[in-house]
């Protein structure tokens, strides 16, 4: 974590919570962390809560996340949601290519470069996942996956505002993370490859998060590695308690 960027912690509920329990959400969780302002503090609920989260939080600091989106801006696609429907939902932040989204719905490098693009068009943020699988980790691969994901996904993208997530695909929703050695170095991997794609200032400013089984009881450990700038947080985002314990980085209240 360094001085200069300020870090950001993010749920991603994926599939859970009606709008109803959404609201109960907010009602607990805001005022766990009134008064926080080191770190920046984004939910991503599905989007059938977006409209409700975005009147709940109003007056408040957090901001709001989508956790997909579709690249045109309006159109004959049914069943989908476009940047400019985000934006008017007060939707700060969007996670593009998530392990499940890649590997449950099939998107492609190409799908996710064209969410990419369409998101830093409309203004928003997009928080781009990356991230191995253990067999591809077991073969020593890693590294080379996670770089022509990069390579991929920003393909023609001039260097826009972007949150990058390291997401192991082995620690997502496992119980099993990462050990933050392992995410000091593909952490600062992923740093050198965008100072090498783009250039050095601009990697410098990227925030990269770590993600994959993060609790309030090891986020600190990761938030202690140099270019680990936040966490994108799953189960543990669920409870409003145990969010706000990893928004404040030490796993108390
Ligand atoms: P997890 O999920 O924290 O439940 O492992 C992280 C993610 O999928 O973003």
């Amino acid at each position: 974590m360094f001085e200069f960027r300020k870090p950001l912690i993010a749920a991603n509920w994926k599939m859970y919570k009606t709008v109803g329990e959404a609201l109960d959400f907010v009602k607990e969780f805001l005022p766990l962390v009134a008064g926080v302002n080191e770190v920046d503090i984004a939910v991503c609920p599905p989007f059938t809560s977006l409209a409700a989260l975005s009147i709940g939080f109003k007056g408040s600091t957090l901001k709001l996340g989508a956790q997909d989106v579709f690249w045109e801006s309006q159109g004959a696609y049914t069943g989908e949601i476009s940047p400019t429907m985000l934006l008017d939902l007060d939707c700060r932040y969007v996670i593009i290519g998530h392990s499940e989204r890649r590997h449950v719905m099939g998107e492609s490098d190409l799908i996710i470069n064209r969410k990419i693009k369409a998101v830093g068009l409309a203004g928003m943020i997009p928080i781009f996942c990356v991230g191995e699988t253990l067999e591809e980790r077991e073969q020593g691969l890693a590294r080379e996956v996670v770089r022509q994901q990069l390579e991929k996904g920003l393909q023609d993208i001039s260097a826009q505002e972007l949150v990058i997530a390291y997401e192991p695909v082995w620690a997502i929703g496992t119980g099993v993370n990462a050990s933050p050695a392992d995410a000091r170095e593909m952490t600062g991997f992923i740093r050198e490859n965008l100072a090498i794609l783009y250039d050095k200032t601009w990697a410098e400013d990227v925030l990269i998060l770590y993600g994959g089984s993060v609790k309030p009881d090891n986020i600190a450990q990761f938030m202690a590695e140099k270019d680990v700038d936040g966490a994108l947080v799953g189960g543990a985002s669920l409870s409003g308690v145990d969010f706000a314990q990893i928004v404040r980085l030490n796993g108390n209240v």
